[in-house]
């Protein structure tokens, strides 16, 4: 069914309730974080973003790799909500994407442009930003729900040795998908005047 840009956007939601029902097999799920990102705009087209795509038994790791750091940190009579906050809206996934941005590329801008030198970590989040939203619409467009989770820097480490991570790569996110187990709840929009300005000429 072909639809529109904006039909696609309201398509995708932030889908807490996912599963492992996923028409799409892994390599076409693959291809298509692959394309997405080669295609997402980078300052000086620097192409800083990195990812990685976690299926199955590595997908289940990452996110017992987060429980075990929030065991570290959440009160023990708290622990249980987040567990089943993990579990369930995070690993009873397909898949999760990792998103990082190449430190290395931020520092040889830096030194190849000094006089934007502060702008390119900036830069870097927006190029990362616009990586991620694409992969969510792209998984939207295939009736794949996620959520952007931001788990780092607790999991940073433990990431970075189990998948041997380069250590220029700075863990920006984490977008578990999976099928869509129940829809996301209504959401609020504020109003246009309080948001845009035009001005005709
Ligand atoms: C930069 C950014 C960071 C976000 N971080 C998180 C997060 O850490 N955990 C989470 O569950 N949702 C996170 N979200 C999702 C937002 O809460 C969500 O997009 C927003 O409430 C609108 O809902 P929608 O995604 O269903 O349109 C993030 C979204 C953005 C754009």
């Amino acid at each position: 069914m072909s639809q529109n840009f904006n039909e696609l956007q309201k398509k995708r939601r932030s889908i807490y309730v996912i599963g492992k029902n996923v028409a799409v097999n892994k390599q076409e799920i693959v291809e298509l974080v692959k394309n997405v990102v080669r295609e997402s705009p980078s300052s000086f087209n620097s192409q800083s973003s990195r990812v990685v795509v976690l299926f199955g038994d590595d997908h289940e790791k990452l996110w017992n790799i987060a429980l075990d750091e929030l065991r570290k940190i959440v009160p023990a009579d708290a622990f249980a909500a987040t567990e089943q906050k993990v579990n369930g809206s995070f690993k009873a996934g397909f898949g999760t994407v990792l998103f990082f941005e190449d430190q290395d590329v931020v520092k040889g801008l830096q030194e190849k442009f000094p006089t934007y030198a502060d702008n390119f970590p900036v830069w870097s989040e927006q190029a990362s930003g616009m990586a991620q939203y694409a992969v969510w619409l792209a998984l939207a467009e295939k009736e794949i729900g996620a959520t952007v989770q931001h788990y780092n820097p607790l999991i940073d480490q433990a990431v970075a040795s189990t998948w041997g991570i380069p250590a220029s790569w700075k863990l920006r996110s984490q977008m578990p998908f999976g099928s869509i187990e129940a829809p996301a709840q209504a959401k609020t929009y504020m109003d246009d005047d309080a948001r845009f300005k035009v001005f005709l000429g």
